[in-house]
């Protein structure tokens, strides 16, 4: 029988992937769908301005969007899929998780606590466990878990590939879709003919997540991955798709052919939104490209090339889909992975 799930912030960006990966998802049915209180008694099809590339489901446009407050949500939901604004998100979603709701969270509130796991399960699945310790500091019945930052998604599964050599220093340097903003987050004005060389907050994710996702769980801590991660990040005019270059300075010698072998052996999770392979590592100089590649295993692949030496360490290029990969696919993955390790 499929787990009952709700989406909070369901009218946004974020929330409208996850509505589309959930609705033909067969391990989960959707039955709550929340929002600010300016949509909350509207149905689903007049409260969002639906614009993503499939048909809004006919079922889900017809449920009623209730305010986003637990005492609004059904008590028989199983799961709450988090898209909200960490600003609304880090008030609601522990008072969702304190009323019993399992919230596998998008924002970004809580994903640095010690004791809040942030997961990409192909990377760092282990780290799950950290549920108990919340449990028992927080007292709550419900749980929490988050996935991180959509510009992290995208180099961390080609880091945690390399770690075998040693990882010491990182730069990266992003070139982020305007959907990484929200609808309403980058006017047209300001993007087209345009590249906006700063994201607030974004570089204190990538170098902060990164080393907690990378970071080793013994059980009851966790102590995070000491490499130093510099990051600069840039929005440019492309709609979905953040593409990446990296450096990496290990402590072992790494050549290209090393690492393309390590990326393409990555391995990925029998879980049904893990692609195989999870990293795709392309021969030609000019890819990944963002409207050719972000698509790759349904959008839940990165697309990695352009390795070459260089006087930084090993140099390369990588890409993923930031609305599914970055988002709403990382929440669902989180979501099988919950329930996989009999979370729920
Ligand atoms: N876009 C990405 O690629 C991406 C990637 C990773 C993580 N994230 C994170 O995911 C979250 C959502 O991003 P988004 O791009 O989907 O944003 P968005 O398009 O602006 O959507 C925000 C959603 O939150 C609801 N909301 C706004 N204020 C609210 C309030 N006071 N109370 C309850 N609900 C409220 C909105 O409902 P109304 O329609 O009623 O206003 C809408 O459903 C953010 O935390 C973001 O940082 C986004």
């Amino acid at each position: 029988m499929a787990v009952r799930v709700g989406v909070l912030g369901a009218t946004g960006a974020v929330g409208q992937r996850l509505i589309q990966l959930l609705d033909p998802h067969p391990e989960f049915e959707i039955a709550a769908l929340t929002a600010s209180d300016a949509s909350a008694g509207k149905t689903y099809r007049q409260a969002a301005k639906w614009r993503v590339d499939s048909p809004i489901p006919t079922d889900v446009a017809e449920m009623t969007v209730t305010a986003t407050d637990p005492d609004e949500v059904p008590s028989d939901i199983d799961m709450l899929f988090s898209s909200l604004p960490s600003s609304v998100g880090a008030d609601v979603e522990p008072a969702f998780c304190d009323a019993g709701y399992v919230v596998s969270s998008n924002s970004s509130n809580g994903r640095m606590d010690d004791d809040i796991p942030l997961v990409i399960p192909e990377v760092n699945a282990d780290h799950l466990d950290l549920l108990e310790v919340q449990r028992d500091e927080r007292g709550w019945d419900g749980a929490m878990v988050k996935n991180p930052n959509c510009s992290t998604i995208t180099f961390v599964p080609t880091l945690a590939a390399l770690t075998d050599f040693g990882l010491e220093k990182v730069h990266v340097s992003t070139l982020q879709a305007v959907s990484g903003a929200g609808y309403d987050g980058v006017t047209s004005m300001e993007i087209i003919d345009n590249a906006i060389p700063y994201i607030g907050g974004e570089e204190d994710k990538l170098e902060t997540e990164s080393r907690k996702l990378l970071g080793e769980f013994d059980g009851a801590e966790l102590s995070h991955n000491g490499m130093d991660v510099a990051a600069s990040c840039n929005r440019i005019p492309t709609i979905d798709g953040h593409l990446e270059n990296v450096w990496v300075e290990t402590e072992e010698e790494l050549t290209t052919d090393a690492a393309a072998e390590a990326m393409r052996e990555y391995p990925s999770l029998d879980l049904r939104s893990s692609p195989d392979p999870l990293i795709h590592v392309f021969e030609e100089p000019d890819r990944p490209q963002p409207r050719m590649d972000r698509t790759l295993g349904d959008g839940m692949a990165i697309a990695a090339g352009g390795l070459q030496a260089s006087p930084f360490g090993l140099q390369y290029n990588c890409l993923a889909h930031n609305t599914i990969r970055g988002a709403a696919g990382a929440s669902v993955l989180n979501g099988e992975l919950l329930l996989e390790k009999g979370y729920l």
